[in-house]
């Protein structure tokens, strides 16, 4: 049985926050929420009705968008919790499957959970084989998040029973199929970028091994899985399971709040992830290092870094969030040396580089004074061409993984009796009224 739940907020009112509209003279009371950690809320839902007046946050970096029990992030103390749980704990005690069952259920399983839910995992990892067709009519260079983008969307057009979102049922078999076949989709996207066939999913491996099996082994010859490597992927794939409410994770629920299905909703979620600013900085740290090339070469890119004028950033380094440390690389640093000790890499240029720049850059001021400090992507990168990923598929392990993350939370929006469509208003600063002119007047 599982230990007496940890504490939690029940999010109700309980005291106000005042606004005083200057330009009327008027105040109005608003509702302040606390939570089980973090800031509190001012509720703004009746301000427009009662004042007349929107609030305004590009980028909402102010702006709560839902109440969660899944994620928790402190920036200024470096702290990733989920459902409570440090980072740190379930990285170092944990492994990847009781890591999705907890953010989807909100608890770590016991034995016969844990065995339950692995074997319903295992038993949906193989792909509706007609789906292959759909891999055939990419270009072999497709960027493989292209193919992920749709491949995940066309499992709409495939598995019909599992679309209803109003149907409990139909979303946890969903929410299953999902984390099941991310890694199938993953490993025949990158067999079909080099030409090998696809292998299948095999039901006696685990969740990591298995994906290593589907991404590196041969029909030719005996894959011998690396207990290592299958357990630093399996890290790899916790370190990035879900991270509250960032880009790709707000792109899920606001497609999933107009009833869009699971499947359409995850393919937004990579689609948004795609970008450098987001999950597609694994791939551009690991370009970023190879284009410095030498030690001698980082402050001529540090001072790029630092110029406005140029459009180059750190990669790898600063996050909306984390103003301090972000709990994931240290957990990544530790690794990245255990899988090149394994791998017998005893001088890996790109990590003594990565090394170097992170010394160098937390000494520089304007690196300091920014509170810019390596990321989770940072040292991602270097484990995952360590291990014989092609820097094209960085992108796509974080899908994998995050997959966890936005699924448990599209299934708390949906389960949320507060929640609506997703419909932010604006700041219209265009043209006013005018005519239509004539296009011989014009
Ligand atoms: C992820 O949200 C999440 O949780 C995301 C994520 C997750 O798990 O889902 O954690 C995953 O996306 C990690 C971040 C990966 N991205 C990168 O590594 C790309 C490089 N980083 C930057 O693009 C940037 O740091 C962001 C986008 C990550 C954060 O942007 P912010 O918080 O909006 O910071 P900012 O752009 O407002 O920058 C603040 C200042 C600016 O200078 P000023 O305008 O104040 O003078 O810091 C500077 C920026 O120019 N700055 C950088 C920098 N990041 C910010 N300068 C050089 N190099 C950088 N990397």
């Amino acid at each position: 049985m599982n230990e007496m739940p940890a504490k939690e907020s029940t999010g109700e009112a309980s005291e106000t926050f005042t606004l005083t509209d200057n330009r009327t003279g008027r105040s109005f009371q608003l509702p302040v929420q606390t939570g089980t950690d973090g800031p509190p809320v001012v509720d703004i839902r009746k301000l427009y009705a009662e004042a007349g007046i929107f609030t305004y946050d590009p980028g909402f970096t102010s702006t709560g968008s839902c109440e969660s029990k899944i994620t928790f992030i402190d920036g200024d103390r470096g702290v990733l919790h989920h459902r409570g749980y440090s980072i740190e704990d379930l990285a170092e005690n944990s492994d990847f499957m009781e890591v999705c069952y907890l953010l989807l259920y909100g608890d770590l399983p016991n034995r016969d959970e844990k065995d339950t839910f692995e074997n319903t995992i295992t038993r949906h990892t193989m792909l509706h084989d007609q789906m292959a067709q759909f891999f055939r009519g990419f270009r072999r260079d497709a960027h493989p998040m292209a193919i992920m983008v749709g491949v995940v969307g066309a499992m709409s057009a495939f598995y019909h029973d599992s679309t209803d979102i109003n149907d409990p049922h139909q979303r946890m078999v969903a929410s299953h199929r999902l984390i099941a076949k991310m890694p199938t989709i993953a490993a025949m996207a990158y067999k079909y970028s080099i030409g090998q066939p696809f292998q299948y999913p095999r039901n006696d491996l685990k969740y990591a091994e298995n994906f290593l099996n589907m991404t590196f082994a041969v029909p030719c010859e005996k894959y011998e899985i690396s207990p290592t490597l299958s357990r630093a992927m399996d890290r790899i794939f916790i370190l990035h399971a879900d991270h509250e409410q960032n880009a790709s994770t707000s792109t899920v629920r606001l497609a999933g709040s107009s009833g869009a299905n699971p499947f359409a909703c995850i393919a937004a979620g990579i689609a948004s992830l795609w970008g450098p600013a987001h999950g597609g900085a694994n791939e551009a740290v690991l370009n970023m290092l190879m284009e410095i090339g030498s030690v001698d070469r980082i402050p001529e890119y540090l001072d790029k870094a630092k110029d406005k004028d140029d459009p180059f950033r750190l990669m790898g380094f600063g996050h909306r969030v984390y103003k301090n440390h972000d709990p994931r690389a240290g957990v990544l640093r530790k690794s990245a040396h255990e899988v090149l000790d394994e791998l017998g890499i005893e001088n890996e240029p790109l990590l003594e580089l990565a090394r170097e720049l992170e010394r160098i850059a937390l000494e520089d001021e304007y690196f300091a004074e920014k509170k810019l400090f390596p990321n989770v992507d940072f040292y991602s990168g270097i484990i995952l061409r360590a291990m014989g990923f092609p820097t094209s598929m960085f992108t796509v392990l974080f899908a994998l993984a995050r997959t966890a993350g936005w699924i448990a939370q599209w299934k708390e929006m949906i389960e949320d009796p507060v929640q609506k469509i997703g419909r932010p208003r604006q700041l219209y600063t265009g043209p006013d009224l005018r005519s239509y002119t004539q296009l011989d007047q014009r």
